[in-house]
């Protein structure tokens, strides 16, 4: 295996390309290949306790698409022109608490820990959460599986952009009503899961219309 022929100024650069593409060449699509690719980066990714507190739905259906389109005004002409348009869930309060069906079985089948390590797991995580954390609303503990999600957001659009797949993230929704939208439409069960963000990919259609503006280094860096 090899992990370190990239090199960061190739890195570097990747990030300067990758920018929130507004319009993607509707005629270039990823590959199979390559949409598992980027998706298999979010399933590598870090996780707080490794619980993995998301789901993907990748919308290709463009009558699904279609459907999204009035509750997300952030997202219309990338429904219309992305090659993949992506659905980041989190897990709300019933898969998620300490003491949960779907924790218990993650430690016992996916982790295969032994039953006093899941004891001792277990208390530590319910201690982390509600004294800690305190995590103690459904709102609370769904934006805290989101902040999981989201790393697996940087993740899938770094690695896009490593390979020249452009990507645009998008908050631009109506959570409320994509919501009842994913359950009367696209079968989530919104009592178990909520709409974190929506990702599309694809090739940029032109360059960007600005040059990326970003605040001083320094003055997003302190050293002690
Ligand atoms: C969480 C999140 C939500 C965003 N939502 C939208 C959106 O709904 N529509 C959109 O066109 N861009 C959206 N953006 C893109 C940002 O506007 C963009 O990343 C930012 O202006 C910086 O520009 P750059 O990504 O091109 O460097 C979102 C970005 C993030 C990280």
């Amino acid at each position: 295996m090899s992990i370190n022929n990239i090199s960061k100024e190739d890195i570097i650069n990747a990030f300067k390309y990758r920018h929130a593409t507004k319009e993607f060449d509707a005629e270039k699509k990823l590959t199979e290949e390559e949409i598992n690719f980027i998706l298999q980066t979010a399933n590598l990714s870090p996780s707080s306790f490794g619980f993995e507190p998301w789901h993907f739905i990748v919308v290709q259906d463009q009558e699904l698409r279609d459907l999204l389109k009035p509750v997300a005004w952030g997202a219309p002409l990338k429904l219309d022109t992305a090659s993949h348009f992506v659905l980041g869930l989190s897990m709300k309060a019933p898969m998620t608490k300490w003491d949960s069906e779907y924790i218990m079985r993650m430690m016992k089948d996916v982790k295969q820990l032994p039953e006093d390590v899941i004891e001792m797991y277990s208390k530590f995580y319910r201690e982390f959460q509600e004294r800690d954390f305190n995590l103690d609303t459904d709102k609370k503990l769904f934006d805290w599986a989101s902040k999981q999600t989201y790393i697996a957001l940087g993740n899938m659009m770094t690695s896009a952009a490593l390979v020249g797949i452009d990507s645009c993230p998008i908050e631009g929704f109506h959570q409320e009503k994509v919501e009842k939208l994913l359950q009367e439409k696209f079968d989530v069960d919104t009592e178990k899961y909520g709409l974190s963000y929506m990702v599309a990919f694809g090739y940029r259609k032109q360059e960007p219309a600005h040059p990326k503006s970003r605040r001083d280094f320094n003055e997003i860096v302190t050293w002690k």
